[in-house]
């Protein structure tokens, strides 16, 4: 008699602890994905503009950042050739044949990925090294080395 009692009371939790696993899953894997996929993106990630046109004032501020952050893997001249590249997988993007012929990324992506960096390689996010300005302005700046695309 105990014994049945005892096991139609296990019998209606069962669901109750399904139910209770699943929750703890769900959450364990929402406050991880940061970890697992990287940050959450944007909706509008491909449609917001830079919020500064390319000008001559605009460049020399990307030009300035870039030499000081972003050189030393991308190289001098955006080919992903600098000094840290050596040995890296997947190798820092050549912004020559990456932004060539109509390819180029929007703005808006461009400038989640500098903010952001990349997951998995070796591309670092600078949203606390650099201001919006800052990173909006490397975007105009980086697309300078794109052949076509000027
Ligand atoms: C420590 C090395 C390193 C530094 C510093 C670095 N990057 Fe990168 N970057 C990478 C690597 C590696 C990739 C390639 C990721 C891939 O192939 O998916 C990359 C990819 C990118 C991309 C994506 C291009 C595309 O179309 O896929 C952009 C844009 C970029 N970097 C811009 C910058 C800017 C701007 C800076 C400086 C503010 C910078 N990076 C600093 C290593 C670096």
């Amino acid at each position: 008699m105990r014994d049945r009692l005892a096991r139609r009371l296990l019998d209606s939790k069962t669901p109750v602890a399904a139910a209770a696993l699943v929750v703890v899953v769900v959450a364990a894997v929402i406050a991880t994905r940061g970890l697992l996929f990287g940050p959450a993106q944007p909706e509008d990630i491909d449609a917001r503009r830079n919020p500064f046109p390319p000008t001559a004032d605009s460049l020399a501020i990307g030009e300035r950042v870039y030499h000081a952050d972003c050189q030393t893997c991308h190289g001098a001249d955006g080919r992903g050739d600098g000094p840290q590249a050596a040995g890296m997988f997947p190798r820092p993007v050549d912004f020559w044949a990456h932004f060539g012929s109509g390819h180029t990324h929007p703005d808006g992506r461009l400038f989640f990925w500098i903010t952001e960096g990349m997951p998995g390689t070796g591309m670092p996010g600078f949203r606390d090294e650099l201001t919006d300005a800052e990173r909006w302005h490397v975007v105009n700046y980086i697309k300078t080395f794109a052949p076509v695309d000027r």
